[in-house]
């Protein structure tokens, strides 16, 4: 399955889209919460639930004591986000000063990422945040920018507004060529369009010169229980943000598969020990902790 980057050019509802997928997905699914301004979805979604003791910022000392630690610590801070434990969050940064200090974990997570999207069989969906260029380069403390260039899907997340458009347009083609120097192609970048203001997704495509993956519905009682949390509104289940997510991690899925199929990749080396944690993770399900 896809590990699927979301990005924004301003704040344009990455967070909230990815909540949406990653609880509409039909398969397993993983939240990674890599803004390295800082999570949101601890105290907003989980309303304070999960404590400052768990989450992406553990996993920077991990990774210093090596990639079988990584992975374990990854394992033990994932919160379940259902029952059974199918949808689990890597919940992020309390401070956002805590983001220098991942600077050298992202390819290590990114790894642990893909053994999970590809042993286990994983949807990954990665909240990185708003885009930060710098001399026409992803900033290494401002963006997860090796989290971007593995990813099999990068996806700017714009609204149909004329503002969106305007910034957008600045960032879409250093983000392309950051993708083609130093990611996995340029044709990794696609955008994920949020039904506000007047664009249609085909003039969205035809704005940024770049396609249209999925488009979600504006639908303020839904994002607004992902933002804040607390009851979720009537009729969530069959809410149209959640039955147009459900759609777009299909869209994901379906566009992900042509980018394999068209470059051929080489299979990943395995990681036998890698693959050995994840398999525990699964195994663990629910359990909280
Ligand atoms: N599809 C949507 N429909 C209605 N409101 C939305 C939608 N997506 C996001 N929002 C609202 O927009 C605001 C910003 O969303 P958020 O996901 O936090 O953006 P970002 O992570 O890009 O900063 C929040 O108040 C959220 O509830
Ligand atoms: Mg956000």
């Amino acid at each position: 399955m896809p590990v699927t980057a979301l990005v924004s050019a301003k704040s344009a509802g990455v967070t909230t889209a990815a909540l949406a997928l990653t609880l509409a997905s039909k398969r397993p699914s993983l939240l990674a919460e890599c803004d390295p301004a800082g999570g949101t979805i601890r105290a907003g979604f989980l309303q304070g639930q999960v404590g400052a003791g768990y989450g992406l910022y553990h996993l920077a000392a991990a990774e210093r004591t090596g990639s079988d630690a990584l992975a374990n610590a990854f394992a033990n801070h994932l919160w379940p986000m259902d029952e059974a434990g199918h949808r689990k969050l890597l919940p992020g940064l309390t401070d956002p000063a805590q983001a220098a200090a991942l600077g050298r974990t992202w390819p290590a997570l990114s790894e642990v990422m893909h053994v999970l999207a590809d042993e286990a069989g994983y949807d990954v969906f990665i909240d990185a945040g708003r885009l930060a260029i710098e001399s026409g380069r992803l900033h290494t403390t401002l963006t997860p920018a090796p989290l971007l260039h593995r990813a099999d899907l990068v996806l700017m997340v714009v609204r149909g507004t004329e503002q969106a458009l305007t910034l957008a347009r600045h960032l879409v083609d250093p983000l392309r060529t950051e993708l083609a120097d130093r990611g996995s192609g340029p044709d990794a970048l696609g955008l994920l369009l949020i039904e506000d203001g007047q664009y249609r997704a085909h003039q969205v495509a035809e704005a940024l010169k770049t396609p249209v993956l999925a488009a979600l519905p504006w639908d303020p009682d839904t994002a607004s229980y992902f933002t804040n949390g607390g009851r979720p509104p009537r009729g969530y289940g069959r809410s149209p943000l959640l039955r147009h997510a459900r759609t777009a991690t299909e869209q994901f899925e379906a566009a992900a598969s042509r980018r394999h199929i068209q470059q051929q990749y080489p299979p990943r080396p395995a990681n036998p020990q890698l693959a050995g944690v994840l398999q525990r993770l699964s195994e663990k399900g629910g359990s909280r902790g």
